[in-house]
């Protein structure tokens, strides 16, 4: 049995967002897939392929990782007391909160995971996998739990991998429903009723900085005139709000001029680069709707809204040698799979 979680770009809202305001995010057409298989031993057996690890663990291996997570005093000092690699340790987690806290069986089973989303390039490939490998336990053992069950723990996943406590609070969601979603922290994140596809090209600009850095620099910007950078949030704000508001209308064209109004705005608060400034440019000279750095920004990756010429415009971002990855927008999440 397989259970494939879409990758998710943020589309609108980045930055503001840690602030209060809303942002917009797509499920996308690269998947994290996890294989279930069931075996005779009493154990949970876990390949995680993409970083070539793979262990085993028994009930009570899996209830004493559940203790060690409950009574954690920072996900830091959890990530360093246990004894275990480094990149099962999620998925680990993962598992003992569905053995304890929804009495869920998960020994006797192999679960192969595989990325089909490019790792650490701001795709969410960790959200998705950890998604993936909830859904696929929880179907596995045609258990009933809640969305909200499932989301929180998978982010447990999301969590440990960021060592932050609010990771994959947009991501985990976006790839558990699919679609569009919606997130702010009043609201948290909602999945929005809509499925205009979207063609869109994801442009990898350069090396990601890691989410602290560009989130640390706009909250310096903050302290220092907060007037003048809530001003800039609520502008932010706007372009969400009128984007998801063109999306549902199938406006694309409108939609992309706030696409290219939030990447001015990101930029005024210093979380563009030069590379991330080149790929817009480039994008609007070849007459895209619209297109922003997507993610922290510093680097990292920029999405371009295109119309039909979207071949046309990722050959002109291939000549000036970014790397282009045309992607569409995914209805599917992983809780078609359940
Ligand atoms: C990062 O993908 C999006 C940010 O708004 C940070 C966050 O929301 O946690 C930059």
């Amino acid at each position: 049995m397989i259970v494939k979680a879409p990758g998710v770009v943020k589309l609108l809202g980045e930055h503001a967002v840690v602030y209060g305001r809303l942002a917009v995010a797509i499920g996308i057409n690269l998947y994290a897939k996890a294989n279930v298989s069931k075996t005779k031993s009493k154990v949970l057996a876990i390949d995680a392929a993409d970083f070539q690890a793979n262990g085993s663990f028994d009930r009570e291996s899996l209830e004493k990782i559940y203790d060690s997570y409950k009574s954690k005093k920072s996900i830091d000092d959890y990530a360093a007391s246990q004894n275990i690699p480094k990149h099962l340790l999620p998925f680990a987690t993962i598992a003992s909160r569905l053995l304890r806290e929804a009495n869920l069986e998960p020994t006797g089973l192999k679960v192969t995971l595989h990325s089909g989303i490019p790792l650490q390039k701001g795709l969410a490939s960790s959200a998705a996998l950890c998604t993936a490998f909830t859904v696929a336990l929880v179907k596995a053992a045609g258990a009933n739990l809640s969305d909200e069950m499932i989301i929180d723990i998978a982010r447990d996943g999301d969590r440990i991998i960021h060592k932050n406590e609010n990771a994959g609070r947009i991501d985990v969601s976006t790839s558990f429903y699919g679609g569009y979603t919606t997130f702010s922290t009043a609201t948290g994140a909602k999945k929005q009723d809509i499925s205009k596809k979207l063609r869109l090209l994801v442009v990898d600009t350069g090396p990601k900085r890691s989410t602290a850095e560009p989130v640390g620099h706009v909250a310096q910007l903050y302290q220092s005139d907060r007037d003048n950078v809530s001003a800039l949030f609520d502008r932010i704000n706007q372009c969400a709000l009128d984007g998801i508001e063109a999306i549902k209308s199938s406006r694309l064209k409108k939609l992309g001029k706030y696409m290219y109004e939030d990447q001015e705005l990101l930029r005024m608060l210093g979380v563009s680069n030069d590379a991330l400034d080149r790929a817009v440019l480039i994008a609007k000279d070849a007459k895209a709707y619209g297109a922003k750095l997507s993610g922290g920004g510093g680097g990292g990756i920029a999405i371009i809204l295109c119309g039909k010429n979207k071949e046309a415009i990722a050959s002109r971002l291939r000549e000036e040698k970014f790397d282009v990855i045309p992607i569409s927008m995914s209805a599917k999440g992983a809780k078609d799979y359940l």
